[in-house]
């Protein structure tokens, strides 16, 4: 499927004069099975977090403070997605590489996962990923 099953989720949200409420239901707003959230905070100045693919994880990537740009790759071309709504979430489809660069001071960036924490499925090297997609050993 590559980068163009990777796409904005606008999520609901309720305002009031209390301010807004924005919700996540599994299956009607995330196209997979939530087994995991996790979020990264208080990222420093110029750091990068990402770099790496997945074999088979499926995300939901929320910009819930700040702003943030996701980098995503699929081995043949690259998109860059900038993140700055917590009602809207950055669907990542299986084997996509994605960085995450330029956060804001005070940037929190929430992921919902459909497995849990697995190193198994992780690439961490960016050849080896490539190659992987291209149904190389
Ligand atoms: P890492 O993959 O480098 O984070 P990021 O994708 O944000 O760049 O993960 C950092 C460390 O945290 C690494 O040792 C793996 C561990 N980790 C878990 O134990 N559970 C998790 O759900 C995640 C995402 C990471």
């Amino acid at each position: 499927m590559g980068i163009d099953g990777c796409r904005l989720i606008h999520l609901p949200r309720i305002s009031d004069s209390r301010g807004n409420l924005t919700f996540i239901e599994e299956g009607r707003h995330v196209p997979f099975e939530i087994q995991r959230v996790y979020y990264l905070y208080e990222i420093p100045a110029n750091a990068e977090r990402g770099g790496h693919g997945h074999k088979a994880l499926h995300q939901l990537i929320v910009a819930m403070s700040g702003t943030f740009d996701v980098v995503l790759d699929d081995g043949r071309r690259r998109k860059t997605v900038q993140l700055a709504r917590p009602d809207h979430g950055l669907y990542v489809c299986p084997m996509i590489w994605r960085e995450l660069v330029n956060f804001t001071t005070g940037a929190v960036c929430m992921v919902l996962a459909s497995s849990l924490y697995d190193e198994s499925d992780y690439y961490r090297d960016y050849e080896a990923f490539v190659a992987a997609g291209r149904g190389q050993p």
